[in-house]
Order: structure tokens, then sequence, then C-alpha cells
């Protein structure tokens, strides 16, 4: 998949700050961002609430932390709540000194763009094709990698034994797993795995619906976690930030979680059936909640699509695909067959 063409350009050459919030606006059909919910459900907006007469007291994630490591059978000291994925990598840009730090692309862009910022040169590895994960493609003497799993955009789930098998002394590898809660099962998790230098990070704010609130997690080594909670900001994760947590740890939430992961499968069944009844090429075998697609003239495409009120993501701003790339957001299947036969509308 993807022609010569549209290899990825070498260098800081797209907006890293670039996510999908910024391709919706009034009057669109969003399947460019990939939040899941469009609000927290009712008892978590309780929960929150429920918090709120306790915000006079400053912050404090004991509580989090410790439901963290009994939903992933880990210790306290291996748990890191922090404000959002997001913060994760910062915390690990700063913390780490890496000398090549390798990110593996396509993928999320905050991660090479909190390395950036922190000083950090970084090595793009560029997966191609199906975009599986070929451990050899990762250099040597890379002492950092970063890899999605499931990765955004390519939807793509690595075999943790792939990922494991980025471990070596020296290197820190870090699978952000913001997206594993949506795959039915968790399958391929590193979460429960005590392993050296490996880091997983979580997020609360897709399946939740929280992503104004800021709520994740990492799980590390104990001493790494040390590192890591020493650059933190004090009281970064807020005290409804850290309730959240708690909630979504608990073991309802945990069913409710599988239940939407197990629905958004049939969705993004139909959706990918209904691509490939149109001739349009879906990349590698989907496991997230989203798909990414090449159409040829794909840019153009995106801009139709608004114009009929759709608004899905650009792929050019993620290193390694062209303007010919476009992921597509799972939602209901009522929005995915208004979606179909706009876009059979427009290939016509
Ligand atoms: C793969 C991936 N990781 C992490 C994040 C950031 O998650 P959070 O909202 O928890 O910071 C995103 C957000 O789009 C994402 O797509």
């Amino acid at each position: 998949v993807g022609s010569p063409e549209e290899a990825d350009r070498p260098g800081v050459d797209v907006d890293l700050h670039h996510h999908g919030d910024r391709e919706v606006g009034a009057g669109l059909v969003d399947l460019a961002v990939n939040v899941r919910l469009p609000e927290p459900p009712a008892w978590l907006r309780r929960e929150l609430a429920d918090s709120l007469t306790g915000l006079a007291s400053y912050p404090d994630p004991s509580a989090a932390t410790e439901a963290v490591a009994a939903r992933h059978r880990r210790s306290a000291g291996e748990v890191l709540v922090t404000a959002g994925a997001a913060e994760a990598f910062t915390l690990l840009a700063r913390a780490l000194a890496p000398r090549h730090a390798a990110v593996v692309h396509p993928q999320f862009t905050e991660p090479e763009a909190a390395l950036r910022a922190a000083g950090h040169e970084v090595h793009r590895v560029v997966l191609r094709g199906d975009f599986r994960l070929d451990p050899a493609a990762v250099p040597r003497e890379a002492d950092v990698v970063f890899v999605g799993n499931p990765t955004n955009p390519t939807s793509v789930l690595h075999p943790a034994a792939a990922l494991r098998a980025l471990l070596r002394p020296g290197r820190v590898v870090v699978v952000d797993e913001a997206f594993l809660d949506a795959v039915p099962g968790e399958p391929e998790t590193l979460a429960p795995q005590a392993l050296p230098g490996l880091v997983v990070i979580r997020s609360l704010t897709k399946t939740w619906g929280i992503a104004g609130l800021r709520a994740g997690y990492l799980l590390a080594e104990p001493a790494l976690v040390n590192r890591l909670k020493a650059v933190q900001p004090p009281w970064s994760v807020s005290t409804l930030a850290a309730r959240a947590v708690v909630a979504c740890c608990g073991r309802e939430a945990l069913a409710e979680a599988e239940q939407l992961a197990a629905a958004a499968e049939g969705d993004r069944a139909f959706l990918v059936d209904g691509l490939r009844k149109l001739g349009i090429q879906v990349a590698g075998t989907p496991r997230a909640p989203f798909v990414l697609v090449h159409v040829p003239g794909g840019d153009h495409l995106r801009l139709r699509l608004r114009e009929t009120g759709f608004a899905v993501r650009r792929g050019d701003t993620f290193p390694g695909l062209g303007p010919g790339w476009l992921r597509i957001a799972v939602r209901d299947k009522v929005t995915i067959g208004a979606f179909l036969h706009a876009l059979e509308r427009l290939l016509v």
C-alpha cells in the first residue's frame, strides 16, 4: 500500500500537533476524532459531580494508583497516574536522556513532539505495506523506542511477542496502549507484564469521553516510575481525574468497556465491508475503533466529504503517510451507513 511519491519526508516536515479535533466543525458529522463517546456516561458524571465538594484539598493520587495496580495485577510502585497519556510522553522525554530515540511510525505524533521539545533528536522507523511491526527494523543502537499498540492511525495490533522482541538491556521500550481497552479481551497487552525496560501507557480519555478531564497512567518498573515521578509537576492529576481513574478501573466499568469494544468490532466490520464494496483500500487488519484507508486523490475526497457534511481525518500529518491517506473513526451503523452513502455518491 502507498506509492513512492507519498514516501515520508525526512525531518520535522509535518505539524506534529495536528489532531482530528481541528477537522471538525459546526454541521459536520465527526468521523475525525477518536474519542468514542460524545459525553461521559451518567455514572461517571455522577462520580465527578460527587468529587466537587472535595476540591478545596490538594489532589491525592493514592487511591487511583492502587486501583490501576489492582486492575493490571501490578504493584502500586509500578504505577504512575498521569494527566492523560500525553503527560506520560512528556515525562518520559524529560526524564530519559536517549542517545538514539526511535519512534515507530506512522503513529500518534505527540511522542515524537515531546521528544523533540525536550531537545532529543528523533529517528523515525517507518512501517509500510500492512504496517506490521518488524522488530529488526528498529536500529540496534536505539536506547528508547516508542510504538503504539494498537497503533493510531493504522489500527494494526502488533503481537506481544514482536513488542517483547524489542526489549534489550539498556533500552526503554514504550508501548502506547491508549486504544487497547477498545479491543475485546485486550489481546497482546503487555500491561500485566513486569519486564525490565518496558513502559506501558494507557489512556482513559477515549473510551469514557473524558478527553477534557486528562486521565491516564503508565506502568513500569519502580525505579523508572520514580524517575518519571521526579519530573512530574506537583498535583498534575486533579482530584476529578484521580476519581475517574478509580471509577474506570472498577469491575462494572471494565465490563462496560468490554461491551463497547465488542459493539465497535461489529460496527467496524460494517464500515470495512462497505468501504471494500466501494473499492476503497483499507490498510492492514484493523483492530481499533478507526480504520486507515488509501484513496487516490484522498485529499480532494476529504474536502468533498466535508461539503457533504462528513469530517474524516487527514492522514498526511502522520510521518510515513501522504495525502491519499484518510483515517475514519468507527461510529454506530446508522452514522456509518449515511457516510458510506455519501461516499458512494462522490465516487461515481
Ligand atoms: C495513540 C494515542 N495515544 C495517546 C493519545 C493521548 O491520549 P490522552 O488523551 O490520554 O492524553 C492519543 C490521543 O489521540 C492517541 O491517539
